[in-house]
């Protein structure tokens, strides 16, 4: 437990050399602007409206916000706050979901599953849990602050239905037939909950270095402060924060079933030197014994498939070994 941020790092001055990211991958300059045309969906308008607003940001970005998206305000503060509340617990209250294995389906952890190994540490505490069927995993989330249980599980099944309403906007903009993203392709919900303190050199540190997501789709609630970023025509932008919005994030499976249609979009979290920062990512997966392919409806003679059919966890194992967390964690799966 020695090793999480939360235990030492406002104890310390500078950062540590086992921070600093190499020259080619570090922030320097972290005032980049904003992204100001990523799209923001209203999800009160018009259904028709918001199919096509939808297919055309994951055809361009990969990632919008979403407002209006039904799931109650009150909630998103409440989780955010249960959460804060347990990132700033005494270590012997979280000590029993601390886990250095990262087969443990809810562990307290610090940087990646790979500590050891990894070469320079990231700059982020993470809780991770498994949420679907609730009644699967409930019993192994932490019991304080007390009502964390309730408050996340209640988070849990609506930004879950929030996630097939989505879905389902996303299937008709593509042209899929209904149902298209049922349990196979959408049965594994992993909750995850990053926690980056303040960072006593942000241009050389990085709380998630850039990536795809791995998944299906992520669905994540960020707080007031701003940290995360997205990389686009060769730069780096940020993602303002929307006070109860939703950042919606396309993960590589969502690349491969539309053929590359739509687009899984590198990011990364940055730190600052005076805030804490939380992000709540709730994330959407296939089953691991799930094939992930391109759309049968969206190939033809003049769309060819550019991706073979594979299970999900072929990828993910290759995804781990392979290290490459980017575009290149496709390659091996390219036609
Ligand atoms: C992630 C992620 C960004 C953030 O957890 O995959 O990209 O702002 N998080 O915390
Ligand atoms: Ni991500």
């Amino acid at each position: 437990m020695e090793k999480l941020l939360s235990s030492w790092s406002s104890t310390v001055k500078s950062l540590p050399e086992s921070y600093v990211f190499p020259v080619d991958s570090r922030p320097g300059d972290t005032t980049v602007p904003f992204c100001n045309t990523l799209p923001v969906v209203d999800l009160a308008r018009d259904r028709h409206d918001a199919v096509q607003q939808i297919l055309r940001a994951c055809q361009d970005y990969g990632l919008f916000q979403v407002i209006n998206h039904g799931v109650d305000n009150g909630l998103l503060h409440d989780t955010m706050s249960v959460v804060q509340e347990f990132f700033d617990l005494p270590n012997e209250d979280k000590a029993s979901v601390y886990s250095e294995d990262p087969s443990n389906k809810c562990r307290l952890y610090t940087s990646t599953y790979d500590y050891k190994n990894e070469k320079v540490h990231l700059w982020r505490d993470n809780l991770r849990h498994h949420c679907c069927p609730i009644d699967d995993f409930i019993y192994l989330w932490p019991q304080k602050p007390t009502r964390y249980r309730d408050v996340v599980g209640e988070y849990s099944l609506r930004v879950g239905n929030l996630s097939a309403r989505i879905l389902d906007l996303i299937r008709e903009g593509l042209g899929l037939g209904p149902g298209f993203f049922g349990d196979e392709l959408t049965g594994v919900h992993l909750f995850s909950a990053n926690h980056y303190p303040p960072c006593p050199n942000p241009s050389l540190a990085l709380g998630l270095p850039k990536h795809c997501d791995a998944n299906l789709i992520t669905f994540l609630l960020q707080d007031e402060i701003y940290g995360l970023q997205v990389y686009r025509n060769g730069e780096w932008l940020g993602v303002q924060p929307i006070h109860n919005a939703f950042v919606v994030i396309l993960g590589h499976q969502a690349q491969v079933i539309s053929n590359g249609n739509l687009i899984s979009p590198e990011h990364r979290a940055i730190t600052n030197s005076t805030s804490h920062r939380t992000s709540i990512v709730y994330s959407i997966n296939p089953k691991p014994e799930s094939i992930i392919e391109p759309a049968k409806v969206l190939i033809n003679e003049s769309n060819r498939a550019l991706y073979r059919a594979f299970m999900f966890k072929e990828f993910l194992k290759s995804y781990e070994v392979k290290k490459d967390y980017n575009e290149g964690a496709l390659e091996d799966f390219k036609i």
